[in-house]
């Protein structure tokens, strides 16, 4: 297969990281005889600096012109930065939001793993740790507060600062079937969550969302609050399976259902739209203050690779092999300094790289 792949490799970290995911994809293409052209795509505080905005309308064309966009990461140190002096929609965030907007990536998927390697890592109780976890956060990202109207004025001479959070059915609607189908490939359980005992927009999400379940008999669904949900997360997060949730929601706990896996510098993450384009970024931000250290953990951007052969080009077994191949290294016992523990063996962002690709092999 041809594989035409935009890269954003960003901020930060971004660059480190996304060198390494370059080089496990084009070992693994080596290895089942696929070509991969990449194209370098500037977007967040990068393009600022060169282009003086965080995405040109050039950038967004090139992007939709790839099968799929592999990201790193982008921002910097809103106190130190530059960037952060400019007003907020010429800022690094406001490129990526222009991004998902312009390819219309509404599903975001972010999976929360506590690998059976990484238990130690896992900030929870010992008993809770040892149920293990495996949850995937469906998050809707074009709608909701990220995107509704928004104003800072004076209202009878009072400054006031306004946004807007609207989801229409159809919005709710095709969200919502993506995590059922999702359901139906996992085991087949849905947490839909919302505020819907105080929020319109989700007692209308509740609604909707009840009447797609009804094409899904074997999906079991059930509807949490996003408060308590915050709080099951770490109490029980193995009662988990598909959580689906609005965009803001979904920012706020995938955070939180990446940190109780340990390190948020292992998760990855897909966003979608209706065709088979994706953008696939790691779900950890551009850490400036590691940034050309040589020691980020990759692992986050690699396993993006891997969804990104596995839902944008329907490579499966290529996908399964990376994942095997991070396996096995975290089961040798490397570990980037993020999740270090005693008697493992530390080792930074480029060796975790190719120490990942010599165990890509094919079964
Ligand atoms: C994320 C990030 C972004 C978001 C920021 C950088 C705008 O936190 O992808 O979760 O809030 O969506
Ligand atoms: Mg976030």
């Amino acid at each position: 297969m041809d594989m035409k792949i935009g890269v954003i490799k960003g901020d930060g970290i971004g660059p480190e990281i996304v060198d390494e995911a370059m080089k496990v994809l084009d070992r693994t293409a080596e290895a089942y005889g696929h070509s991969i052209s990449y194209t370098q795509l500037l977007m967040g505080g990068a393009s600022i600096d060169v282009n003086g905005v965080p995405l040109t309308d050039e950038t967004l064309g090139q992007a939709k012109k790839s099968d799929a966009v592999l990201m790193g990461s982008i921002g910097g140190d809103a106190k130190t930065s530059p960037w952060y002096k400019l007003e907020p929609s010429k800022r690094p965030e406001a490129g990526l939001l222009q991004l998902r907007k312009g390819l219309n990536l509404f599903a975001n998927l972010r999976p929360a793993v506590l690998y059976e390697e990484l238990k130690d890592a896992c900030p929870l109780k010992k008993e809770i740790a040892d149920q293990g976890f495996d949850l995937m956060i469906m998050r809707e990202l074009t709608g909701g507060l990220y995107f509704g109207k928004r104003s800072t004025e004076p209202v009878d001479g009072v400054m006031t600062a306004r946004d807007e959070l609207t989801y229409n059915e159809n919005e709710i609607r095709r969200i919502a079937k993506r995590a059922f189908d999702i359901a139906m490939k996992r085991r087949k359980k849905v947490t839909s969550v919302d505020k819907a005992n105080v929020l319109d927009s989700s007692r209308l999400w509740r609604k909707v969302v009840e009447e797609v379940a009804q094409d899904y008999p074997e999906v079991e669904l059930e509807h949490m609050l996003v408060d308590n949900c915050a709080m099951q997360l770490v109490k029980d997060p193995a009662q988990f399976d598909v959580i689906l949730t609005e965009n803001m929601f979904g920012d706020i706990l995938s955070d939180e259902a990446s940190m109780v896996t340990g390190s948020i510098g292992m998760l990855a993450s897909a966003s979608l739209n209706e065709t088979k384009f994706g953008l696939y970024e790691p779900s950890g931000g551009s850490a400036p203050d590691i940034a050309g250290k040589g020691i980020a953990n990759p692992i986050a951007t690699i396993l993006s690779a891997a969804m990104m052969l596995r839902f944008s080009f329907d490579l499966d077994e290529e996908a399964s092999a990376i994942e095997r191949a991070v396996e096995s290294v975290l089961r040798d016992g490397y570990r980037t300094i993020d999740i270090m523990s005693e008697g493992m063996k530390q080792i930074g962002t480029k060796e975790m790289g190719d120490r990942i690709c010599s165990y890509i092999s094919r079964q």
